[in-house]
């Protein structure tokens, strides 16, 4: 096992594959092997800033269902960054590391090696549950002996200092409190003139979110009336006074609030270009990404899904589908380019 930096004697090291652990020779650290063959360098879960919330531990399994994952969104992200930006053309085959990677919605559009080829693919999570799902749904044709996965956290990567070309991150920024201390160690990993893309959510989503507990509240109150429960009127409530509240702790970047939160950022682009330089990257830019239609994902049940972990009656998830049938036809269509689901952002690291 290669190429990986021991993240206690921070030594770059070949692992050694032992009975049930993979070890350095150099301190002889122990980590871990999941499934018998991915390196676990997570020695304490439970530290606080191994931090995890649920739906990425014991409800991992359980993580698409609610998180409608679309591989071809990979593909697609990677198209257009491959047309548009005319500097991640030019690197040749190299390494890149996922971060973040989940049950793999970038992963298998990565590994496929067809839009930026390499010569070697790290997938890494800090979650053991989630990675382990990735790792079972690997595909035929992807190249595996120039793949591997590592359990681990983004704030302590267990790679050398600038041996990698590109990173790719999707959603998982906003889930680490510390995240400037996170992009320091992306800046660390990365070879000179490399380039790091994290795609991150927009607040557009969550004031849609927002918007809409609003609607069904006061569509509720007006004839015919269609019957919310008390409870639904509690969760809806709920639900958008916290929207509400993530989005004012945002603005106070009030990490007291937020660290007790799943997703705690909502980047504003100005914050976050200013904290990558000084992290210590070296130029920026970012792109709003729409909700595409072509997705085959229609918007209504995306949002059906955000709604169904609150619980609600029928009869408010009837309403609730009446108001958002409309957003799937053209109007609706047309309403959504004011409401970006991502942004996707890009970091250069120095050229020398
Ligand atoms: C919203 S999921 C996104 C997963 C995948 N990238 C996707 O787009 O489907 C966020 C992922 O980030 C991982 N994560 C959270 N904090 C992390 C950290 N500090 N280091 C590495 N991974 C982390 C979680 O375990 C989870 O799999
Ligand atoms: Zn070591």
């Amino acid at each position: 096992m290669p190429e990986f930096r021991c993240t206690r004697c921070r030594r770059t090291v070949d692992l050694i594959l032992l009975e049930n652990a993979a070890g350095c020779p150099s301190c002889e650290a122990r980590f871990g092997l999941l499934d018998g063959c991915i390196p676990n360098f997570v020695v304490d879960p439970s530290a606080p800033e191994n931090f995890l919330g649920s739906m990425f531990r014991e409800e991992a399994a359980a993580y698409d269902d609610r998180v409608r994952v679309a591989c071809e969104h990979g593909f697609w992200v990677l198209e257009q960054l491959k047309a548009k930006e005319p500097g991640a053309n030019g690197r040749g085959p190299g390494t890149i590391l996922e971060i973040g990677a989940g049950t793999g919605q970038m992963t298998r559009a990565l590994a496929s090696g067809v839009q930026f080829p390499y010569e070697r693919l790290f997938v890494t999570d800090l979650s053991a549950d989630m990675l382990r799902i990735n790792w079972r749904r690997r595909q035929p044709g992807e190249p595996e002996a120039k793949i591997r996965y590592a359990v681990c956290n983004s704030l302590d990567l267990p790679l050398p200092d600038h041996s990698v070309d590109i990173i790719f991150g999707m959603d998982i920024l906003h889930h680490i409190l510390d995240y400037p201390v996170a992009l320091t160690e992306f800046v660390r990993v990365l070879a000179p003139g490399g380039f790091c893309v994290l795609e991150e959510p927009h607040r557009g989503a969550f004031e849609m979110f927002r918007f809409l507990c609003g609607v069904l509240l006061v569509t509720d109150t007006k004839w015919p009336f269609t019957g919310l429960t008390d409870r639904d009127r509690k969760q809806l409530q709920g639900w958008k006074s916290h929207l509400y509240n993530l989005m004012s702790a945002d603005d106070r970047n009030d990490l007291g609030f937020l660290e007790k939160l799943d997703d705690k950022y909502l980047f504003d682009p100005d914050v976050l270009k200013k904290r990558a330089l000084e992290a210590g990257f070296d130029r920026f830019s970012e792109c709003n990404i729409l909700y595409r239609p072509e997705l085959r994902i229609p918007y209504a049940p995306m949002i059906r899904d955000n709604f169904n972990g609150l619980g609600l009656s029928k009869r408010a998830m009837k309403l609730l589908d009446r108001v958002t049938a409309e957003l799937d036809d053209t109007i609706g269509q047309q309403m959504l380019r004011y409401f970006p689901v991502n942004t996707l952002f890009l970091f250069w690291a120095a050229e020398t």
